[in-house]
C-alpha cells in the first residue's frame, strides 16, 4: 500500500482481532475470499436499481453477480423449487440495519405503527430507537421480557397486539438467547389485523 498509514492501521487491526475472543453475533470473521470480492473492482462501480433496471450504464457485469446472489439467496432459504418461483430476494442491503429498514419501507407505510422489542430488554436500535432513524419515522409501541423470567411473555405480547394493532411485529431480537416461538408472534400479528392491515 502507498499509504503506510493506513496500511499499518489495518495490520494493527488484524492483530486485535486475532487476539480477542469476540461474542458479537453480528461480527464474524470472513474468509480470505469474501475479503478479496468485497475489495475487488466493483467498489468502482454505481449500480442503483436493479439487474436490467439501472440507473447508469454499464452494468451488465454487475447484473450477472446480482442474479447469481439472488439465485444462490433463494436455494438456501427455499427447499422447494416450485416454492422459489413465488419468492423474490432482495441482496442489496449491506448489512442488517438497511435490510430492516427496506423490509419497513416496503410493508409499512411512515408514521403507522410497528411493535418490536426495545433496546435495553434485547431489541436493536433499528427496532425503533429514538437515536435510529426507525424511531423517527415509524409510531414504535414497546415489548420486552418478563422481569421474574427473563423469557418472553407471550401473553403480554398478545395483550400490547391486541390493544395496539400494529401494522408489523418484528420478530427478531439481538440478545434474546432462547428460541422464539415465531408461529405464536405471527397468530397474534394475525388476530391484531383490522381490515386495512395486511
Ligand atoms: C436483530 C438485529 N437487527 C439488526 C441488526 C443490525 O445489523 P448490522 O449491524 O449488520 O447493520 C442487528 C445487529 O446486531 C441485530 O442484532
Amino acid at each position: 500500500m502507498k499509504d503506510k498509514e493506513i496500511e499499518r492501521l489495518i495490520q494493527l487491526e488484524e492483530k486485535r482481532q486475532r487476539g480477542v475472543i469476540n461474542l458479537i453475533a453480528s461480527e464474524n470473521y470472513t474468509s480470505q475470499d469474501i475479503l478479496k470480492a468485497l475489495g475487488s473492482v466493483f467498489t468502482n462501480k454505481y449500480a442503483e436499481g436493479y439487474p436490467g433496471k439501472r440507473y447508469y450504464g454499464g452494468n451488465e457485469v454487475v447484473d450477472k453477480i446480482e442474479n447469481l446472489a439472488k439465485e444462490r439467496a433463494l436455494k438456501l432459504f427455499i427447499r422447494q423449487l416450485a416454492d422459489r418461483k413465488k419468492w423474490s430476494v432482495n441482496v442489496q442491503p449491506y448489512s442488517g440495519s438497511p435490510a430492516n429498514l427496506a423490509v419497513y419501507l416496503a410493508l409499512v407505510p411512515i408514521g403507522q405503527k410497528i411493535m418490536g422489542m426495545s433496546l435495553s430488554m434485547g431489541g436493536h436500535l433499528t427496532h425503533g430507537h429514538k437515536v435510529s432513524a426507525t424511531g423517527k419515522l415509524w409510531n414504535w409501541v414497546h415489548f420486552g421480557v418478563s422481569k421474574k423470567t427473563e423469557l418472553l411473555d407471550y401473553d403480554e405480547i398478545r395483550k400490547i397486539a391486541r390493544r395496539e394493532k400494529p401494522k408489523m411485529i418484528v420478530a427478531g431480537f439481538t440478545a434474546y438467547s432462547r428460541v422464539i416461538d415465531f408461529k405464536k408472534l405471527r397468530k397474534f400479528a394475525r388476530s391484531a389485523r383490522r381490515d386495512d392491515i395486511f
